[in-house]
C-alpha cells in the first residue's frame, strides 16, 4: 500500500481515539495516570480534628493506590476558590472539598464540572449546585445529643438558665447542629423548664469569638446561669476561659463536639461536661474509598440524600457518640483518637 495513504489512515485512527477519550471525561484522569490523583481542598487546619482528617484521609487513599494533593485555605473563601482552581489545573481525577462557606463553594463545583472532575463534599455540605456526593456524620443528631444531655440534667426546682453558642453561620453543619438542639429544647422552653438567656453565632468557629459571647452574657446577666450549650469543643474552650476568669469554671454544665484532646482533658478536670465523638477514622476511610471510585469513574452506592437547594445529593451519614468522663476510655481512648496518658496524665 502507498505509504502516504497508510500515514493518513493511521493519523485518522489516532485522532478518533483521542476524541473518544476526551468525550468520556478521561476515566482515571485525562492524563491516564497509573495512580489516581485526588485534590483535597480544606477550609482550615485550625481545629485539631481537621489535621487528623487530613492525615487519615491521605493514608487511606494511599492504601487504595491513590495520591492526594492537599491545600488548606486558612478560613478564606477567596483562597479556597483559588486552591480549587489550582487543583483543577493540576488535572486531579476527583476533588474532595471541606467548604468554609457552603454557598461560596458552589462556584468551585461548577468549575470542576466544566473540567469533568467529580466532587465529593466532606463533612460539610456545599449548597446551590449539582454536587456529586456528600459524606458526613448525622449532624442533626449531634445537636439532639448535646441538648438531650442538658434535658437530662434540668434543675429539680425552677428552670435551667441557658446560654447558647452556635457555630459559623457560613457552615451548613452549624445550622444542622442548631436544628437538632432546637428539636429537644423547644418543648422544654415552651414548658418553661429552660430559658435561653443569651445566644449568638461564633464567626469562623473561633474560640475567641465564643469567649466574647459569654463575656457579653455575663455583662448582661452576671454569672447567673446553669449551662452553656457550646456547639463544638473549640467554642466550649473559649467559653470556659470566660468562666475561669469569672471563677465559675466547673460550676456550669458545658457541652462540646469533636472530642479533641483539650476537651477530653477538661472533661476529666470537670470544667467541660461532655463532648460528641465523631469517629474520624470511619469518615476518612469511607471518604477515601468514595473519592477513589469517583476518580476511576466507577459506580457509587449512597443510601441517603441531602437536599442542597439545587439537587438531592447522594449522601452517606455516619454514627456519632455522646462522651462524658464515664465512657471516655471505652470510646475515644479505645479507638485511639486520644491516648490514656494524654487524657488522664498517667
Ligand atoms: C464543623 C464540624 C465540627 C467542628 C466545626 C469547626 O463543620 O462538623 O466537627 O469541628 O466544623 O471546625
Amino acid at each position: 500500500m502507498n505509504p502516504r495513504i497508510l500515514l493518513v489512515i493511521i493519523s485518522c485512527v489516532l485522532s478518533v481515539l483521542t476524541g473518544l477519550v476526551l468525550s468520556r471525561g478521561g476515566g482515571a484522569g485525562s492524563t491516564a495516570r497509573t495512580r489516581p490523583l485526588i485534590g483535597l481542598s480544606m477550609d482550615t487546619l485550625k481545629e485539631e480534628r481537621w489535621q487528623k482528617d487530613r492525615d487519615l484521609f491521605v493514608a487511606e487513599a494511599g492504601k487504595l493506590g491513590a495520591d492526594v494533593e492537599v491545600l488548606s485555605a486558612n478560613s478564606s473563601d477567596t483562597r479556597q476558590l483559588a486552591d480549587v482552581e489550582a487543583l483543577i489545573t493540576r488535572k486531579v481525577d476527583a476533588l474532595v472539598i471541606i467548604p468554609k462557606d457552603a454557598a461560596a463553594m458552589a462556584k468551585a463545583v461548577n468549575l470542576a464540572h466544566q473540567a469533568n472532575i467529580p466532587v465529593l463534599a466532606y463533612d460539610r455540605l456545599i449548597t446551590g449546585c449539582d454536587l456529586d456526593l456528600y459524606i458526613t456524620f448525622d449532624n442533626v443528631k449531634v445537636g439532639e445529643l448535646q441538648a438531650q444531655f442538658l434535658a437530662d440534667r434540668l434543675p429539680s426546682t425552677g428552670k435551667m438558665r441557658l446560654l447558647r453558642i452556635y457555630g459559623a453561620k457560613t457552615d451548613n453543619n452549624a445550622k444542622l447542629f442548631k436544628q437538632g438542639q432546637d428539636n429537644v429544647l423547644q418543648p422544654l422552653i415552651a414548658a418553661g423548664k429552660v430559658e435561653v438567656m443569651h445566644e449568638d453565632w461564633a464567626d469562623d468557629w473561633k474560640p475567641e469569638n465564643a469567649k466574647k459571647i459569654i463575656n457579653a452574657a455575663i455583662t448582661k446577666h452576671g454569672p447567673n446561669f446553669d449551662a452553656i450549650l457550646a456547639s463544638n469543643d473549640g467554642t466550649a474552650g473559649g467559653a470556659i476561659q470566660a468562666l475561669t476568669e469569672e471563677g465559675i469554671a466547673g460550676k456550669v454544665i458545658v457541652t462540646g463536639q469533636d472530642a479533641d484532646l483539650a476537651a477530653c482533658q477538661r472533661i476529666v478536670q470537670g470544667t467541660q461536661t461532655m463532648t460528641i465523638y465523631k469517629p474520624l477514622h470511619l469518615l476518612s476511610k469511607q471518604a477515601a474509598a468514595l473519592a477513589v471510585r469517583l476518580a476511576q469513574r466507577r459506580p457509587i452506592i449512597a443510601r441517603d440524600v441531602s437536599a442542597n437547594g439545587q439537587t438531592d445529593v447522594p449522601s452517606v451519614f455516619l454514627p456519632i457518640h455522646s462522651v462524658t468522663k464515664d465512657n471516655l476510655r471505652d470510646t475515644v481512648v479505645k479507638d485511639g483518637l486520644v491516648t490514656e496518658k494524654d487524657v488522664f496524665g498517667r
